[in-house]
């Protein structure tokens, strides 16, 4: 450290600092760049008035209305001039760094550490011996509100699914109903006729919604139709050209409402996807999101004419969420 640096231990009038050292103005740090500090000095005042002079034409050609032309060389010239001569001031004129000045130990002695643990302790007993009753509250509520706020968790999730997803409400024999319950004949159908039903009981489920077509029907004369087979296996399934399949989409869920008689599809109008349907065609997704079949219900006509289920569906209706092989 210089010997121009001075020490001051105690702050007073004249050091306000106290113990950090301030350089006087002959310390070799405050000395300017220039070699020539007085030519340097009379050349920035030369640059700092050229730019005064800019600003005060400026203000002149403008209040003149003079062209803007002028305008803007006036005020280039002022702003150039005194751009460089505060840089010049700057450069040669002010004390050059870079100054190093080491930093006072920060680390705090072991017995400062020690006391202030202390004290830590200390205060930490002494609020609780001056507001344990208020301690005492605050622990209570604490453990209260945290019993208190795991019951949405545990009530809003509603009870358990358990097998409800794996099965729906289709049995063997239970009639297919319209909307408004009334069970559906054979005959009720023309060929390429769409109908929303459920089973007899269960009007409105969501899961147990069905679409039931009928893609063939009777040749004209007769009042018989020939069964459809979707799939091997599924000879039974479709007797008097007609076939149901479940109405939840297997992509997220939307009813499946459309049907395209003149290309045998049906269309869920969530997003677009398309499933081929008829002899054949088991309701595979040739287009869109869908990823698998929409599951088919079997179909029989029971003693009185009127369509009922063979079984429930052979799998769980609606997007996959189960293991599948
Ligand atoms: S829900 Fe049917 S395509 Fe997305």
């Amino acid at each position: 450290m210089s010997d121009d640096v001075q020490r001051n231990e105690q702050p007073d009038a004249a050091h306000p600092t106290g113990g950090v050292p301030v350089a006087t103005m002959t310390d070799p740090h405050m000395q300017p760049y220039a070699r020539h500090p007085a030519r340097a000095e009379a050349v920035t005042g030369l640059l700092l008035l050229v730019g005064v002079l800019g600003f005060a034409a400026y203000g002149a050609v403008y209040f003149v209305n003079g062209s803007t032309q002028w305008q803007a060389v006036s005020l280039g010239i002022g702003f150039i001039a005194f751009g460089i001569g505060l840089t010049a001031w700057g450069k040669y004129l002010l004390p050059q760094g870079p100054f190093v000045e080491e930093r006072h130990p920060l680390a705090a002695s072991q017995a400062e550490r020690d006391a202030l643990g202390a004290a830590i302790v200390d205060r930490g007993r002494l609020v609780f011996r001056r507001r344990g009753f208020l301690g005492g509250l605050l622990g209570l509520g604490g453990a209260v509100m945290g019993v208190v706020l795991a019951f949405p968790a545990i009530r809003s999730l509603g009870p358990l699914p358990k097998k409800t997803f794996d099965h729906t409400h289709w049995r063997r024999g239970v009639r297919l109903v319209d909307i408004d319950g009334n069970p559906v004949h054979y005959t009720d159908l023309e060929t390429g006729g769409v109908l929303t039903v459920f089973p007899e009981g269960h009007v409105g489920d969501a899961m147990d919604q069905t679409l039931l077509i009928r893609p063939g029907g009777p040749l004209p004369g007769q009042t018989q139709a020939a069964p459809i087979v979707t799939a091997p296996g599924r000879e039974t399934w479709g007797p008097q050209g007609y076939l149901a399949f479940s109405k939840v989409c297997t992509h997220a869920g939307c009813p499946v409402g459309l049907y395209q008689k003149a290309t045998s599809q049906l269309l869920c109008p969530c997003h677009q996807s398309l499933f081929d349907v008829g002899a054949g065609k088991p309701a595979v997704p040739v287009f869109g999101p869908a990823p698998r079949p929409l599951p088919q219900l079997p179909l029989m006509v029971d003693a009185d004419g009127f369509l009922a289920a063979q079984s429930d569906y052979h799998e769980p209706v609606g997007p996959g969420f189960w293991e599948r092989s």
